[in-house]
């Protein structure tokens, strides 16, 4: 699929331009689905803090913009490192002041870090322009410790919920979603294994009695969102 153009130039979003605020803008564009978007954060992470079965020394996330995820993954994981990175260096400061016991930096070539036994991406690859996804899954391959595992949540393009709000979303101008055959191919082209796949976020929280049954419909392409999961050894 083609990035989003416009004049003939490939659309790029700064995400330094929506830092301040990032917070109003997915509230906007979600309230539909959820009333507080904190909600998104803490969802993804129990998922994957669920199925983690060994000890977690030092998670990395990847693209944490503003870091709505890190203190659910502190929580989550009390005793590991958490690191963020993120190209927004203006995202980053609010995350850094936000989460005095984390380490954030930059992400730019040569950055040294090695040795994850969790990478969580969410919501980042479909602002990756498609040439150069494979690029980066190779660079997170590289910083996997053995055994390690990489979580990926992505936007579900087969619901039209999610396009819709991915089309009215200012952040979301340079979107070029991804279907998990996309993400399982990159996943292949960097000589990891296939873990887990499953679609989420189906049930809107207000209809909380209901969500019990989400753990059941993983296999249905009409989750909001979809998460692949994949390692190298055990
Ligand atoms: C929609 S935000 C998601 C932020 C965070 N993961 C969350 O769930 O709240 C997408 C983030 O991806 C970052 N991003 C885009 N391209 C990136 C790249 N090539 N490497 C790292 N981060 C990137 C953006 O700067 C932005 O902070």
């Amino acid at each position: 699929m083609n990035s989003p153009e416009v004049d003939g130039a490939p659309v790029k979003i700064d995400f330094d331009d929506y830092s301040g605020d990032y917070e109003k803008l997915l509230h906007d564009s979600t309230k539909l689905y959820v009333e507080d978007s904190e909600y998104f954060a803490r969802y993804k992470v129990d998922l994957i803090s669920q199925a983690q079965h060994r000890s977690i020394k030092r998670v990395l996330e990847y693209g944490c913009g503003t870091g709505r995820n890190i203190r659910y993954l502190r929580a989550a994981f009390p005793d590991a490192k958490i690191v963020g990175t993120d190209v927004s260096a203006e995202s980053l400061r609010i995350a850094a002041a936000d989460n005095p016991d984390a380490v954030f930096e930059v992400e730019r070539e040569g950055l040294e870090l090695v040795e994850f036994d969790l990478i969580f991406v969410a919501s980042v690859f479909h602002h990756i322009p498609p040439i150069e996804r494979q690029g980066v899954m190779r660079i997170l391959a590289q910083r996997l410790a053995p055994g390690g595992s990489i979580d990926i949540f992505e936007h579900n393009p087969f619901n039209p919920l999610t396009r819709r709000i991915v089309n009215n979303c200012p952040f979301d101008a340079d979107a070029v979603l991804l279907r998990p055959s996309e993400l399982r191919a990159l996943f292949r082209g960097a000589a990891l294994d296939l873990r887990r796949q499953a679609y989420c976020l189906f049930i809107p929280p207000r209809l909380s009695w209901l969500l019990p049954l989400e753990k059941y419909m993983g296999w249905l392409p009409l989750g909001g969102q979809y998460w692949v999961s994949a390692g190298r050894g055990q």
